[in-house]
């Protein structure tokens, strides 16, 4: 995205870890809903900091898994300098027993010098989850990435159920937007299970998020000239 970086025009980094798609997925249209509100916008995938599957006996899910991996080889991977070029980042991973992914957290905690020279102060932050089951941990997921965001004195901004869409079946988790994969990763059919209405959620969400950032900047400059 090369939109002019005029004062009031927020800069969005979309920062996800995905293993089998379905983060790629919501992260994918979370970019193209940023570009359309004109942020200038980054989309960037955390890479897997291990070559091998972590369980190469689950065939089916080692295959989805190396089927997402290839697909998204060319794209640009996530660099602490997009964390500090950034206004608002939108956060994506998907829910491993609860908690973030740990690739996300290997590259979190290369953010430490940023966040120790206070370089992560007062961005905005969200975050979106998907996991295999309805209950299987979203509130957790994305729990953990917040905790992680108070350390950084950064301004979290929740989707709520600030939109109708959050109310959509599908939907509904006023954390972050999450989607439910179902038992499985399926080879060849990867994130089938995200819905229509997941995608116009995270769009909410991403747009949502751009608001805040767009008014703390317009704040901060008004403020900059007193
Ligand atoms: C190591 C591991 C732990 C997981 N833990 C959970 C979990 O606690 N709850 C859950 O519902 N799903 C869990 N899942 C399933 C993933 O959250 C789910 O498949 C998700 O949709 C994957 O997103 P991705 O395709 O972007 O990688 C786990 C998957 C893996 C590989």
């Amino acid at each position: 995205m090369s939109t002019e970086d005029t004062a009031g025009t927020v800069r969005i980094a979309i920062v996800y870890y995905s293993g089998t798609g379905n983060i790629h997925r919501l992260a994918t249209a979370a970019a193209a809903a940023a570009e359309q509100t004109g942020a200038q916008t980054r989309l960037r995938r955390v890479p897997e900091y291990v070559n091998e599957s972590l369980a190469p006996g689950f065939t089916e899910w080692t295959q989805a898994w190396s089927e997402h991996a290839e697909a998204v080889r060319h794209l640009p991977a996530a660099d602490i300098d997009d964390l500090e070029w950034a206004d608002a980042i939108l956060w994506g991973s998907p829910g491993r027993f609860g908690l973030l992914a740990a690739p996300l957290k290997h590259f979190i905690d290369r953010a430490w010098p940023l966040a120790a020279r206070r370089g992560l102060v007062n961005k905005v932050m969200s975050s979106f989850t998907s996991t295999g089951a309805p209950h299987g941990g979203q509130e957790g997921t994305i729990l953990s990435l917040n905790t992680v965001f108070y350390h950084w004195g950064a301004i979290i901004v929740p989707p709520g159920l600030a939109d109708d869409i959050q109310l959509a079946p599908s939907n509904g988790n006023p954390y972050g937007v999450s989607s439910v994969s179902g038992p499985k990763a399926v080879p060849g059919r990867l994130a089938e299970n995200v819905t229509d209405d997941n995608l116009a959620a995270i769009a909410f969400q991403t747009r949502r998020t751009i608001e805040i950032a767009t008014a703390l900047r317009l704040g901060s400059l008004a403020g900059a000239t007193r």
